[in-house]
């Protein structure tokens, strides 16, 4: 992925980290120990759940257009916005990690890179897009897509507390801050000297004025979602089923992993309890299913699909249609596990 778009890297901010000390006396080890523990647990409690789903990029493979693949991802797009998915993960079946799939310039890309362009394209606020994806022939036909319309694509006359935007190369010329566009009638000043190019989150306090020298400051993109609002997926490689678990960005993995297929159990979606977790993931798999994906992966070689993840469900039982496509059963299985996943989190 493009350097403009490396920013939503996971923030690794809300994950726990101890303090190091170099008193090494009895007792005050004993107190820093307990120090520590509470530090963890309370930021283990302010921690924000999060929820994944991996998808095979196979899916791709079977559209004989560009057109029918570009409004695929597109479905995959609005699913993960219409159900609040925070991480996307697009996974190939392969042995070996390749070069081949990270989104790069050349029109000859492989389905995982076109997946993921596409369905990074979607999650970024329209007026950032010229500025941060570079023309591309397999961004053709984007503009037939129905719009994400997530709570962080913010018209020019919107305000909103946090804003997407893009730094710019002009600085200011008083102060020298940086300059960043976020989409607004004019652009904003912040609080932090970056290069020209990434995409930052800002926060746009309470000053409404665009005319004031104020700065305005650059958070966290978690921030917004630790005040409960909803804002985009991330989206992530993995160059098979397994290394979508081992190569997890949240420190500490997955926790609760979810595989679907026809194959798997039955349980009433009102029946179905999910433990409490940190990161879940929900596994989707392409033409052959999540089965092919496992066999195929030397580290998961003798498992079968009980054993690759927690459980493995059937959200659709009794199907009238001999298969059921994957775009289909995003939206079956989110719409199914909505449920189960807010009693978890209420709980
Ligand atoms: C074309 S199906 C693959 C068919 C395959 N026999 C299976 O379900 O394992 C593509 C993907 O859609 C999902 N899927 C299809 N039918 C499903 C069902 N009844 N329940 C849950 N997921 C399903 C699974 O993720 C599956 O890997």
């Amino acid at each position: 992925m493009g350097k403009k778009n490396k920013r939503r890297e996971i923030d690794a901010e809300s994950e726990a980290e101890f303090v190091a000390t170099n008193d090494h006396s009895g007792d005050s080890q004993n107190a820093n120990k307990k120090e520590k523990k509470k530090k963890q647990k309370n930021k283990n409690q302010n921690e924000i759940p999060t929820v994944s789903i991996a998808v095979a990029a196979s899916i791709i493979d079977n559209v004989p257009t560009l057109e029918l693949a570009t409004r695929l991802a597109g479905q995959i797009a609005r699913a993960a916005t219409i159900f609040r998915i925070n991480e996307v993960v697009v996974f190939d079946n392969k042995s070996i990690p390749g070069q081949d799939s990270t989104v790069n310039n050349s029109d000859d890309e492989s389905s995982a890179a076109f997946f993921i362009r596409v369905l990074q394209y979607l999650e970024t606020p329209q007026y950032l897009r010229k500025a941060l994806f570079p023309m591309h022939n397999n961004l053709r036909f984007v503009g037939l897509l129905p719009p994400l319309d997530a709570p962080h694509h913010l018209r020019k006359h919107e305000w909103g507390s946090y804003r997407e935007g893009v730094t710019l190369r002009e600085r200011d010329s008083n102060s020298g801050a940086t300059l960043v566009d976020v989409g607004l009638a004019k652009h904003v000043l912040v609080d932090q000297i970056l290069e020209p190019g990434r995409r930052v989150t800002v926060a746009m306090g309470t000053n409404r004025n665009l005319d004031s020298d104020l700065p305005r400051q650059v958070v966290s993109s978690s921030k917004p979602r630790e005040e409960g609002m909803y804002w985009g997926y991330q989206v992530r490689y993995a160059h098979n089923i397994s290394s979508v678990y081992k190569d997890c960005a949240y420190k500490g993995g997955y926790d609760y992993i979810i595989g679907t297929s026809e194959h798997g159990q039955i349980i009433k979606s009102s029946d179905l309890e999910i433990p409490p977790f940190r990161h879940l993931l929900i596994a989707f798999g392409g033409l052959a299913g999540l089965e092919e994906s496992i066999e195929e992966d030397e580290s998961l070689k003798g498992k079968n699909a009980g054993d690759a993840f927690n459980i493995y469900l059937n959200t659709c039982p009794h199907q009238g249609s001999r298969t059921i496509r994957t775009e289909e059963a995003i939206l079956i299985s989110l719409q199914y596990f909505q449920e189960p996943i807010s009693r978890t989190l209420q709980s």
